[in-house]
């Protein structure tokens, strides 16, 4: 079986890298990302490719080399799902905001609608293809609407799950550790799957596309996740340990890390993880692991969460204590607001929540962050609905120059690990804040003995200094 013409469903940070890498290696598949977000698409297809909606390193290159060659942009959705024979939904999975399983189930109902749009436009057979996070057996759910529509067509699923991480998107998706396809075990079932492997294998080894059937790979996606966010808990949960014991978290990730048991990777603490997957997934695992009445598996997986808010609350209660129990009218400055270096979404950003509770004592906080909006800082702040929108506008400001927005501040707080923070001139800002002079380091990337001979107070996640 092989396949011409792919339609993808959903142009986010999953869809539109995705799709833009498999259409640069197979030249001769036609791939259609639609969306109904008609300002996204616009962006997509804007002449200037800085104004792309989404920001990873080498994007837009590929972007360049395949749109408009075999890669397109659309807001036509109907269109595109009847002329393709694969089409891929990589809608959002968001955490449930009501009902039943509020605040921990997965929402479905944009997965839902799109297999229904497929269904009232299919005329000839088609494979849907889960590329969004979704919940154990919700293959089954897409099947049953599916074959529901009664006009003959024949459709199978195949899931397959993205595991690329935000900032390294590009190289993720150029080089993966594993692509992993599952589907039903049967004669079509088979067919189906060797039809995506092949379009993977134009440029990933056949020994890392694994092959499974379909609850496996959809549950692989959601441990993975639990596992990786497990272990920022993991060594943040020790973070605190070192702070009270003079042990050093670096040198305690190095020194578990070389074992190869272990391994040195996700051990680096932090001010807490975010991003739009890690506290969904597991949320959703626990949805799951309770629904079928296993309370002791859903209770393991919700300390990683339990933890993660812990960090990102202790951080900023340390922010107040050490300024003398009360930031009220302090200037503070938040170098940093997305989730992670190297990309522009704030999503679950721990920056949000230490600025909510910043706010809750009267801070006067300004943002500096190389990527993100102000009109994106104010919609994360409005979203939490913890004040008005007037109220955050005159409490929090917006920056676009670093040097500027550490003028004056009664402390300067590291959010985000951009690298660009570890170059400034940190004697220059010295001399430009207010003292006793704090930094704050969230994410541990400045050299405190260089910060304290300059003369601040450094204070950094996993260290007593
Ligand atoms: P996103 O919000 O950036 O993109 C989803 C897009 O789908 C939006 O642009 C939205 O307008 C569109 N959409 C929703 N319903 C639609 C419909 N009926 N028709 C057309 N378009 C529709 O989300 P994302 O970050 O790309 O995540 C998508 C999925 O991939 C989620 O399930 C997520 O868990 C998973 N995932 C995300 C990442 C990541 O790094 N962001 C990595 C792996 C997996
Ligand atoms: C994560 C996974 O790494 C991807 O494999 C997965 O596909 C994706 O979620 C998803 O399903 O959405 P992402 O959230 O983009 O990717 O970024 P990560 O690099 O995993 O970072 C997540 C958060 O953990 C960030 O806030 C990061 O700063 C934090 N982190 C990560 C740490 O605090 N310490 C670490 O050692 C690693």
């Amino acid at each position: 079986m092989k396949i011409k013409n792919i339609c993808c469903i959903g142009a986010g940070y999953v869809g539109g890298p995705t799709m833009a890498v498999l259409a640069l290696k197979n030249p001769d598949i036609n791939i259609t990302i639609v969306d109904i977000n008609e300002a996204r698409i616009a962006a997509w297809n804007d002449n200037d490719l800085n104004n792309l909606p989404i920001y990873e390193p080498g994007l837009k290159e590929v972007v360049q080399e395949a749109r408009g060659r075999n890669l397109f942009f659309s807001t036509e959705v109907e269109k595109a799902i009847d002329e393709a024979e694969m089409i891929f939904i990589s809608v959002n999975t968001p955490t449930k905001t009501y009902g039943k399983g509020k605040g921990m189930a997965a929402d479905l109902k944009y997965i839902e609608l799109s297999a229904r749009q497929i269904a009232k436009v299919a005329t000839t057979d088609k494979i849907v293809v889960e590329k969004s996070t979704l919940p154990v057996r919700t293959a089954q759910a897409i099947k049953n609407i599916l074959d529901h529509t009664g006009n003959g067509v024949k459709f199978q699923i195949l899931s397959n799950p993205e595991f690329l991480a935000e900032g390294t998107a590009v190289q993720d998706l150029l080089n993966p550790d594993r692509v992993l396809i599952g589907g039903e075990n049967s004669k079509e079932g088979n067919e189906t799957i060797n039809a995506l492997v092949d379009i993977y294998a134009t440029w990933i080894p056949k020994e890392q596309i694994l092959t499974t059937n379909l609850w496996s790979s959809e549950l692989s996606k959601l441990v993975a996740n639990a596992f990786l966010a497990q272990r920022v808990s993991s060594i943040n949960a020790i973070s605190e340990l070192c702070e009270v014991t003079g042990a050093d978290v670096s040198e305690v990730s190095k020194a578990i890390g070389m074992d190869s048991r272990i391994g040195p990777k996700f051990l680096k603490a932090s001010v807490g993880f975010g991003g739009s997957c890690f506290q969904k997934d597991i949320l959703n695992l626990v949805y799951i692991a309770k629904s079928y009445g296993l309370n002791e598996v859903a209770d393991y997986w919700e300390q990683v969460i339990i933890m993660n808010d812990h960090q990102k609350n202790r951080f900023a209660e340390n922010i107040v204590s050490k300024l003398y129990n009360t930031v009220s009218g302090k200037k503070i400055t938040f170098l940093g607001w997305a989730f992670k270096k190297d990309t522009n979404d704030t999503r679950e950003s721990a920056a949000i929540y230490v600025a909510d509770a910043l706010l809750n004592e009267e801070a006067e906080i300004t943002v500096y962050d190389p990527k993100v909006s102000e009109e994106r800082i104010y919609e994360d702040l409005d979203y939490l609905n913890t004040r008005s929108p007037e109220e955050n506008r005159r409490l929090l400001k917006v920056v676009m120059e670093p040097y500027h927005a550490c003028e004056k501040a009664h402390a300067v707080a590291i959010l985000t690990e951009w690298d660009e923070f570890v170059e400034y001139d940190w004697e220059n800002i010295y001399t430009s804040v207010i003292k006793p002079a704090f930094v704050f380091d969230g994410r541990r990337i400045l050299d405190g003995q260089f910060m304290k001979d300059i003369g601040f107070q450094y204070d950094a996640i996993g260290v007593s200094i």
